[in-house]
């Protein structure tokens, strides 16, 4: 008989389970990232997973290494061409205008939280599949929103404890003066276009701005000499990012203006910006062994976005951050989110009758709000005991077959080993008195 292989499947490359002891991770980070927004008064918004392959070659860029190299794209059994969202702010412009939400009061607020993909090589802090949360503000051109979407990710951050946060800031222009600057660096750089990297020698031509952010230390030295754009925006850019660093300073928030951040997305205008833990260990070296540091959240301005996705000529800023990436920095520093609630009381029992006694008296414990551990599956009443001293409960119920019958149980104080009889019918307020909640 022809022997069959055993089928072993796995996780694919760059993607993972979220195990039971992960998920506390993720309850508090959306806690208090709802909490902000809560406060802030941001409406929740979810988009779907799939969208239109194009919303993102528009929206984010042809020339980006996202829509060049990341994107999960195929073509459905009706023939459109879709993709696994690699990001989130093109998908909320597009819901933004596919329900007119320009009709509402402005600025429209808006947050998520979820899965998003994008086919990197995988590295730590890098994956295929991770989850963000994101705050988009839309409708609104004034400076001060800026400064506020930065001040409200670094809040979030402090509300996660940690301490040692740095926030880079740049300008990067805008239709105005972009076009003259990008000029004035592409001529700099084919003066020394030999001694860049392949891909930017390429880039000079597509996305010449992210020469600048290259790991490459070659194109690094190149970029230290170029021309900064912040020495060439126009009066409006110029203006518009001064504002904000002066609200930056009003809050006091640890910024350091870095003229090198350009980020790797098409649709940003003027401000853009990236939060770091400082301290972190995160620096990553990439597969040509350059070194990078992972941002936990990135963001900025996007007034062209909505028009380009066919809406009206709409100001817009946002920022997300990388779920992962701050519970593996949280658990660098030993940031422990708070644990699901621990059972004060265990319920053992012995016997048919007594287990069926305990099926209905756990769904009055439920009821009245007050956890209690079980294990039903067990018969040994010294099994059950060894168990309810793994979760370090103050009392044990113990239900017989005898107290079944009675309708009594009997309430173990686990700390004196003392034991009293009551009614099962009582047992719940009893308890609910005696672990005082
Ligand atoms: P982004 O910088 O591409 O921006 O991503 C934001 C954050 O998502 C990053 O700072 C990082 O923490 C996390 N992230 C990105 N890629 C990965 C990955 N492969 N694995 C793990 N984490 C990752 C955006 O996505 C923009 N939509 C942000 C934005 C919103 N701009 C304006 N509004």
């Amino acid at each position: 008989m022809p022997r069959t292989k055993k089928p072993k499947f796995q996780t694919l490359t760059g993607m993972h389970d979220i195990l039971p002891d992960q998920q506390c991770y993720f309850y508090d980070i959306y806690k208090k990232v709802k909490s902000i927004a809560d406060f802030y008064k941001f409406g929740e918004i979810t988009t779907p997973i799939i969208e239109d392959a194009d919303l993102f070659s528009r929206g984010v860029g042809l020339s980006t290494d996202i829509v060049k190299k990341q994107m999960y794209i195929f073509r459905t059994k009706g023939g459109e061409w879709v993709s696994l969202r690699p990001e989130g702010t093109a998908p909320v412009a597009r819901a933004y205008i596919e329900h007119g939400m320009h009709t509402l009061p402005q600025p429209v607020k808006l947050w998520y939280f979820g899965p998003f993909f994008r086919y990197e090589k995988p590295q730590a802090g890098r994956y295929r599949q991770f989850w963000q949360f994101g705050f988009e503000i839309i409708g609104e051109a004034s400076p001060v929103v800026d400064a506020q979407i930065i001040q409200i990710f670094y809040h979030i951050f402090k509300d996660l404890k940690f301490q040692d946060l740095l926030i880079e800031v740049n300008s990067i222009g805008d239709r105005q003066c972009r076009p003259y600057y990008k000029r004035l660096l592409v001529n700099y750089l084919k003066s020394h276009q030999n001694s860049l990297c392949p891909d930017c020698r390429r880039r000079i031509k597509e996305n010449p701005l992210r020469i600048l952010d290259c790991k490459d230390p070659r194109c690094q030295s190149i970029a230290a000499s170029a021309p900064q754009i912040i020495n060439h925006l126009c009066k409006e850019c110029h203006d518009h990012f001064k504002e904000v660093l002066e609200y930056l300073d009003d809050l006091d928030l640890p910024y350091h203006l870095n003229p090198y951040l350009v980020r790797g997305l098409d649709y940003y205008t003027r401000t853009v910006f990236e939060i770091f833990a400082s301290e972190e260990k995160n620096d990553q070296e990439d597969s040509e062994g350059f070194v990078s540091k992972n941002a936990l959240a990135g963001g900025g301005r996007y007034d062209g976005l909505i028009k380009l996705l066919g809406g009206k000529d709409t100001p817009a800023c946002g920022a997300a951050a990388g779920i992962e990436r701050i519970i593996e920095a949280m658990k660098h520093r030993k940031i422990k989110p708070p644990y699901p609630q621990k059972p004060k009381i265990f319920l053992a029992q012995l016997g048919k009758k007594a287990k069926r006694e305990s099926l209905k008296l756990i769904e009055k414990f439920r009821e009245a709000k007050i956890p209690v551990a079980s294990a039903l599956n067990k018969d040994s009443l010294k099994a059950q005991l060894k168990l309810a001293d793994r979760f370090g409960v103050k009392y044990t119920l113990i239900l017989g077959q005898q107290e079944a019958m009675e309708g009594k149980i009997l309430i173990r104080d686990m700390t004196t080993g003392r034991q009293r009889i009551t009614n099962i019918k009582s047992v719940v307020r009893e308890m609910k008195k005696m672990i005082k909640l």
